[in-house]
Order: structure tokens, then C-alpha cells, then sequence
């Protein structure tokens, strides 16, 4: 462990002196190298940077796996040399839980991202049980609940993230009953009839119901949960009302909290000098294209990248009048490389690209500028701010923080979203023009109902969009979950 002083004092009033507890699989500190160097680097992304002050402030911890720094061959003394030799000071101990090569072959890359990811997702055909992963997949989450028993008390919150680590609120529960457990599930929970095809539904269930409190990130995600629950553990569950059940003798609460961004820190770069300079910069590189379509993702299958791209081509055929008008800029950000599906992905996105610009291109201008890299949120606002539209389509996803990062940027209130149906987002960002990302046709009329809107029809829409995500940042979603923890702490306690 990695033991560092707190150098921000934030109070949380909801932890009223309980220290904080978040175990994830990722870490929140990853190692970069530049040319001859290495320094460490937060994680990117708003979960991180909405939790690291609280985690600090609270004097609590992070559990998560040793998995990006073994890739590059760091052991736990070197991390420690490293943060030395760089000034780096830790705002908390990092507790992290050593996995073997074969723990992350099976347990992250099978079981987690080729078992849960494409079912959750509702991909049921990219899907195949393999008893090894499951067994590695319950072993490693053995790992992470001994680490939590290891290093917690009675008196803290311990805040389990996500979809690698369903197992782990019970584990921790059968090893030390009194402990206080949260759960978020940050991918869709599925109906059902999906979710009943995995063979481990009902530990997985189990495992879950371990946490006083199970959070998802919309109704329906808390629906389908509850009546998984019901139907697959009906001697053990008895749902009470929409928000609670009873697993065995001890009450569950099973809610919605939609993630969301840090809304003021986006809003603020985007009305930077520099970003406004970056933005005409970005608008003037694709003259004499006056128009820029804007989609940034991981790449992965579950966003829609591909049919992104078939949908392009469609309105290119069309609306022949936007050629050489408009130009649609892709950023796919790598991820989970070593998977086949997601090198096949690439693969098939990399072909539909050449393949529509080999068809439209003319007078140098191409219809679609492909960039297959990260950007840091600086760069990334620039390119949200200079986008006509976005256009983020999935074909499903837990919440999608692109469509509120887009209007987060547009502190002009210009700009238009075009949203699918399918994601967690649909559910606040009604202003948008909603698509199923299935139906080519409807996504392409809606590109062009949004080139085609008036300022005023925009703006309108933009503001709405804004004020909701602003309302709803993610403080909002940190505070309200932490209060809810807290009720169903006292709960258990006043009936123990
Ligand atoms: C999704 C998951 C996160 C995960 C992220 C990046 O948003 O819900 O838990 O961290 O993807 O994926 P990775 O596999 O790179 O951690």
C-alpha cells in the first residue's frame, strides 16, 4: 500500500466522519510513459474525479487490481519508487489486489467483457459460457472481498463499482455481516428473459443482494433487477415496494441514480479563450466544409460505431447536397484490444471508413476524418464545441456520457444531439432527436431534421438539455446515492 497525505479537505456531510471505501476494478492512477520517463496520471473520466475528494476528504481508500501497472511490468515497490522519484503525492492509499496474468485473462478479459458486457448489452449471440472464466471470475472477486475485510471497519462505507465485481457484496457479507455495502451497477441491468440465460444468474443475484443498497442507472434497470430477483430466488426475495426488497432476513434498497458529468468544470473550458481559438482552428482545418457531425466512443460494438458509419453513407446518398458541406469526424478511443470481438470491431470500422470515403470523396475533401486515439478533456471540448451535431447512437448503453459532455460544451447553446433510444441518457435528455439506432433511415432523416432545425429550435432545445444535466451533475449522483447508503445503514442497524 501506498501510504499518502491528504492534500484536499473536503467534507462530505452524508459521511459525517465515516471514511469512504471505493473498490473497482480499474484504478484510479494509471502510469504513463513519455519518450524516456514515467509519471502517473488520474484516471480518466468524471467517476474519478467526482469520488477522489470525497475518498480524501474521509481519510478512506481505493481497492482495485494491480491490472494496468502489471501490463508495463510495475510491481507495488516500484509504483512506490515511482510516485517518489516523480512528486507525486497520493491524495489516499491505493489498496490493490494482485492478480495473476491468468486471473485477468479469465476473470477480466472472459468473464467480464465476453460473458456480462455482451449479455448486459443485450448481445446474447456474442455470447458463450465457459466454465473457466466463471471460476476464475468467482476466485478474483474472493480476492477483492478478502482485501475489503482485510483493510475495513463496521463504522466505514464500502462503495463496490460495477459489473466485475457482482460477487463481491456477498463474499464480504458471509466473511464479516456487519460491514456497510453499496453496489453500482454502471452497465444496463437486462429484462429478464436476457438475463436468464446465464447460467450463474442466480449466484450472480446473490451476490449482488449482499450491499444494504443496489444502485442502477435508471427505473428500468431497478425494474428488471427487482423482477429477476423475484422470479429467479422467489423463496429468498420478497419485493416490499419499488425501491426495496427482502433477501433472506435484511432489507435491500434497489434504486435509480443516473450518472452523470462535472458539468461546471466542461462548461468552464469551453468558454476558455483557447478553446474558442481551438474550435476555429478545428473549422477552418476542414475548409471549404462548413459543416462538422461529430461521434467520440470507445470502440466498441455496443455503441454503433459501425452502423454510424452505414447511416453516413445513407444520408451521403441521400442528401447528395451536404457532400463537400459537411464533414462527420469519428474519435474512437481504443479499448479491450486483446478481445476478438473488438479487434474484429476495428477491423470492420476501419473498412467502412475507406470504403464510404473511397465512394464520396472529391475535390479533397473526404466525407469522414477518422482519429483511432484518446484525447484529453481540453481537446475533447473543442472538438464538442465545434461539432454541428452529435451524433451518438449505441445500440445500447448503461448511460452514455458523451451526449451530456456535448451539451456541457455548448456553453453557446448551439449545436444539436442526436440521441438513441437505447441508452441511460434517453431518459433525461428529452430535448434531443431521439433514434432507434437500428432503423438507418429514421437516424439519417434526423441528421437531417438537425442540419435543417432553426437557431431558435436548437437553442431552445440546448438550453433545456443544459439546465437538466447541470441539475443533475455529478454531485448530485454522488450525494444522493451516499444519503440513500446511509438510510439503509440505519435501517439495518435499528432492526439488527
Ligand atoms: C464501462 C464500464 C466501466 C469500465 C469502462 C472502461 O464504462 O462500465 O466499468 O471501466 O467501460 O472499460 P475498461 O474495460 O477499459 O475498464
Amino acid at each position: 500500500m501506498i501510504e499518502v497525505e491528504p492534500v484536499i479537505q473536503q467534507e462530505s456531510s452524508v459521511l459525517s466522519g465515516h471514511r469512504l471505501i471505493i473498490v473497482s476494478n480499474r484504478e484510479p492512477f494509471q502510469v504513463v510513459r513519455e519518450e524516456d520517463s514515467l509519471r502517473l496520471e488520474r484516471s480518466a473520466g468524471g467517476l474519478i474525479s467526482a469520488l477522489d475528494p470525497v475518498v480524501q476528504s474521509s481519510n478512506g481508500l481505493w481497492i482495485c487490481w494491480d491490472g494496468a501497472f502489471q501490463e508495463d511490468d510495475y510491481s507495488f515497490e516500484d509504483l512506490s519508487r515511482l510516485a517518489e522519484l516523480n512528486n507525486i503525492e497520493f491524495p489516499y492509499p491505493l489498496q490493490m489486489v494482485k492478480l495473476s496474468e491468468e486471473d485477468i485473462e479469465h476473470y477480466y478479459y472472459g468473464f467480464a467483457n465476453q460473458q456480462i458486457w455482451p449479455l448486459f448489452h443485450y448481445f446474447p449471440s456474442r455470447y458463450a459460457f465457459q466454465e473457466k472464466e466463471w471460476a476464475q471470475y468467482t476466485e478474483v472477486n474472493q480476492k477483492f472481498a478478502q482485501s475489503i475485510v482485510e483493510n475495513a471497519t463496521p463504522e466505514d462505507f464500502i462503495w463496490i463499482q460495477d459489473y466485475h465485481l457482482m460477487l463481491v457484496p456477498s463474499f464480504v457479507r458471509e466473511k464479516q455481516p456487519d460491514l456497510n455495502l453499496g453496489f453500482f451497477c454502471h452497465v444496463p441491468f437486462p429484462h429478464y428473459e436476457v438475463f436468464r440465460v446465464l447460467p450463474t444468474r442466480r449466484e450472480i443475484l446473490r451476490g449482488m443482494l449482499g450491499a444494504d443498497i443496489i444502485g442502477f442507472h435508471t427505473p428500468d434497470y431497478a425494474k428488471y433487477f427487482m423482477e429477476c430477483a423475484e422470479m429467479l430466488l422467489p423463496g429468498e426475495v420478497k419485493v416490499l415496494d419499488g425501491e426495496t426488497l427482502m433477501f433472506r432476513s435484511r432489507q435491500v434498497r434497489v434504486k435509480a441514480y443516473p450518472i452523470s458529468i462535472d458539468y461546471d468544470s466542461i462548461d468552464a473550458i469551453s468558454r476558455r479563450p483557447e478553446t474558442d481559438e481551438a474550435v476555429a482552428q478545428l473549422r477552418s482545418s476542414f475548409q471549404p466544409a462548413e459543416l462538422i457531425g461529430l461521434g467520440i466512443d470507445r470502440l466498441d460494438y455496443s455503441k454503433g460505431i459501425f452502423d454510424r458509419m452505414e447511416c453516413i453513407s445513407l444520408f451521403f446518398d441521400r442528401y447528395p447536397e451536404y457532400r463537400k458541406r459537411l464533414v462527420f469526424i469519428q474519435i474512437a478511443v481504443p479499448s479491450r484490444t486483446k478481445v476478438e470481438d473488438y479487434q474484429q470491431l476495428k477491423h470492420e470500422v476501419d473498412e467502412a471508413v475507406g470504403r464510404i470515403n473511397g465512394r464520396f470523396s472529391e475535390d479533397g475533401w473526404a466525407p469522414i476524418h477518422y482519429l483511432y486515439r484518446g484525447f484529453p478533456m481540453e481537446e475533447l471540448v473543442a472538438y464538442y464545441k465545434a461539432a454541428d451535431f452529435a451524433l451518438v447512437n449505441p445500440l445500447r448503453d448503461g448511460m452514455n456520457l458523451v451526449a451530456k459532455e456535448y451539451c456541457a460544451a455548448h456553453s453557446d447553446d448551439n449545436g444539436a444531439l442526436i440521441l438513441s433510444e437505447m441508452t441511460g441518457s434517453a431518459y433525461q435528455l428529452k430535448e434531443s432527436f431521439l433514434v432507434n439506432p437500428y432503423d438507418y433511415p429514421s437516424v439519417v432523416e434526423a441528421m437531417h431534421a438537425a442540419l435543417s432545425a432553426s437557431n431558435e429550435e436548437k437553442r431552445e432545445r440546448m438550453i433545456q438539455m443544459r439546465k437538466t444535466i447541470q441539475e443533475n451533475n455529478i454531485e448530485k449522483w454522488l450525494n444522493d446515492f451516499l444519503a440513500d447508503f446511509n438510510v439503509a445503514i440505519q435501517h439495518r442497524y435499528d432492526n439488527a
